[in-house]
C-alpha cells in the first residue's frame, strides 16, 4: 500500500516548477491529483503525465469564486479532498520588477501580491477545510519562502506575503487541528526551476556560497517534503514551517568571508 494511496490532492501552481514536481511525486505515491493553475494548457500537460491519476483545472488564486470552484471541481471529480498544497504565487517578471521597497512599490503591486499569495491561500483553506472535515480531516501544506524569515533589498511585498503565510499556517493549525486538519508550511531556499535557472550567474554563485550542501535545491526536494507532510508519517507535526534551503539561513552571516579568510591564511603559511 502506497503512502498516499487514493488520497485526493489539490496542488495550486501545479503547472510550475515546484508544483509539477509535487504533482508527480504525490501521484507516484498513489494520490489522485488535481493540478490547479491559471495556465490551463501547462496544467493539463502536467496532469496528462500522471498515469491516469491526474486532472487539470484552471483557477485564479486572486479570485475567491474561482478558488471555491477549484475545490468543488476536486470533489466532483474524486468525491473527497484530503490534501491541499497551496503553492501558487505571483512570480511574473513584471510583478517582481515593481515589487521593490516601501518607498517605491506601487500600491497596485502590493495589493496584487497580497491578493494572490495571502488571501488566495486563506480562501483555499476556507473552502477546503469543511470538505476535509467531512472525511475526518486532511493535510494542508503552504509554500512559504526563506524570504518570510529575513529581510532583503527588494521584493518587500513578496517577503511580507511569505511571512504572512507562516502565520496563516499556525492559525489554521490552531483553529482546526483538534478536528483532524493539519496545516504546515515549507519555506524553500533557492530552488532550481526552469525559471530560476535563468537567474544571473553572479546571484546563483552568491547563493551557492551560503548553502551548507554541495548542491542547490531542486523541485524534487520540495516535492519529497510536501509528500511527507501530506502523509500520516508526519501526523504529529502541525502548525510548523520547515525550512528546506540547504542550511542557507542556519549559519553565521560571515561564514563565506571567514571561509575565504581561513583559506588565504593557510595559503600564506
Ligand atoms: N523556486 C524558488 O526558488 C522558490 C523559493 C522559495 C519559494 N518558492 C515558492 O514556491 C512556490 C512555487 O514556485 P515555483 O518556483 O515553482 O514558481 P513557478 O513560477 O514555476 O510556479 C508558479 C505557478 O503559479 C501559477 N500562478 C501564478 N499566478 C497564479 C494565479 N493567480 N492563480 C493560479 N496560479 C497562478 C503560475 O502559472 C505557475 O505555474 C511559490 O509559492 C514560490 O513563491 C519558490
Amino acid at each position: 500500500m502506497k503512502r498516499l494511496q487514493d488520497r485526493v490532492a489539490i496542488i495550486t501552481g501545479g503547472a510550475g516548477g515546484i508544483g509539477a514536481a509535487t504533482a508527480r511525486r504525490m501521484a507516484d505515491e498513489g494520490a489522485l491529483v488535481v493540478v490547479a493553475d491559471i495556465n490551463l494548457e501547462r496544467a493539463q500537460s502536467v496532469a496528462n503525465d500522471l498515469n491516469g491519476r491526474g486532472s487539470a483545472v484552471q483557477f485564479d488564486a486572486g479570485n475567491t469564486d474561482s478558488i471555491k470552484a477549484m475545490v468543488e471541481f476536486a470533489v466532483a471529480q474524486y468525491g473527497r479532498l484530503d490534501i491541499l498544497h497551496n503553492n501558487a504565487a505571483l512570480t511574473s517578471p513584471e510583478v517582481i520588477h515593481k515589487d521593490t521597497t516601501a518607498v517605491d512599490i506601487p500600491f497596485a503591486t502590493w495589493n496584487a501580491v497580497m491578493n494572490v499569495n495571502v488571501k488566495g491561500y486563506m480562501a483555499a483553506c476556507k473552502y477546503a477545510v469543511p470538505v476535509m472535515l467531512k472525511s475526518g480531516g486532511g493535510s494542508i501544506i503552504n509554500t512559504a519562502s526563506g524570504s518570510g524569515f529575513v529581510g532583503d533589498l527588494t521584493r518587500i511585498a513578496y517577503g511580507t506575503s511569505k511571512g504572512a503565510i507562516i502565520a496563516l499556517t499556525k492559525y489554521v493549525a490552531t483553529q482546526h487541528g483538534r478536528q483532524g486538519v493539519r496545516c504546515n508550511a515549507i519555506a524553500p531556499g533557492l530552488i532550481l526551476t526552469e525559471a530560476s535557472k535563468n537567474t544571473v550567474p553572479e546571484l546563483l554563485e552568491m547563493i551557492s556560497n551560503h548553502v551548507l550542501t554541495p548542491r542547490l535545491g531542486r523541485p524534487e526536494d520540495i516535492a519529497a517534503l510536501a509528500a511527507f507532510l501530506a502523509s500520516d508519517e508526519s501526523g504529529f507535526i502541525n502548525g510548523e514551517t520547515i525550512r528546506a534551503n540547504g542550511g542557507s539561513l542556519e549559519h553565521q552571516t560571515h561564514m563565506h568571508e571567514l571561509d575565504e579568510f581561513m583559506r588565504n591564511a593557510l595559503k600564506a603559511n
